[in-house]
């Protein structure tokens, strides 16, 4: 996992916004893994023009749909974040889930890490009922320990962490979800 180590990390940003609170909250799980010295790769969906879904067949998926896929197999060990939207996860993420060539993708160990961001408390059950369930489904291993943030928890114009609370969470999730990997990878010696 140090820089010489097989495990690939992706860090998925599930919000398209700009500027984003889900953006901000993972940069900071960027900053907890380069104090570890741990590389890792972004898969950040403002970035990214995907196709809604429409096909599993990958022969008809477009280059740009192929490359994203790719680097979403590629990975070991996920952070996954999503804005609530809607009592749900974000399109964008759901659009990314949805081109999971599941019988693939359970080929190999995995584990996940998530993180959300909604306007209160009232619906941060979106990360029990509807994320973690699916990766979960997926036979990714998610950590217990996941991180939801609220609006006022960002200061600034509304989009710069400042909530220590929120930061100490995000380094043991972080840690918790290293950790699954390692006690995984261990295992399977
Ligand atoms: C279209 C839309 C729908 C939203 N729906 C909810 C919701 O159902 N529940 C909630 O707690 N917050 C909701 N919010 C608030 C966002 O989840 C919250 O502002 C979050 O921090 C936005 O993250 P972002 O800046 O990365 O997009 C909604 C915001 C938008 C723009």
């Amino acid at each position: 996992m140090r820089s010489n180590s097989p495990a690939n990390i992706a860090i998925i940003c599930g919000s398209r916004r700009e500027p984003s609170r889900v953006r901000a909250l993972m940069e900071y799980v960027g900053e907890v893994l380069e104090n570890k010295n741990i590389e890792y790769e972004v898969i950040d969906l403002k970035d990214i023009e995907l196709p809604v879904f429409r096909t599993k067949n990958q022969n008809e998926w477009n280059d740009l749909t192929k490359e994203i896929v790719k680097k979403y197999l590629d990975a070991d060990i996920y952070f996954i974040g999503s804005p609530v939207y809607f009592l749900g996860i974000s399109g964008a993420l759901k659009n990314l889930i949805d081109h999971t060539p599941w019988q693939e993708f359970q080929e190999k160990k995995r584990v996940a890490g998530i993180v959300m961001s909604g306007r209160n408390r009232q619906h941060n059950l979106v990360i029990d009922t509807q994320l973690r369930p699916v990766f979960v489904y997926l036979g990714v291993e998610v950590a217990n320990k996941s991180v939801f943030a609220i609006e006022p928890d960002f200061g600034g114009d509304g989009f710069d962490l400042e909530s220590e609370e929120v930061k100490s969470r995000i380094e043991e999730m972080v840690q918790e979800t290293i950790s699954l990997w390692e006690r995984m990878i261990k295992n399977d010696k």
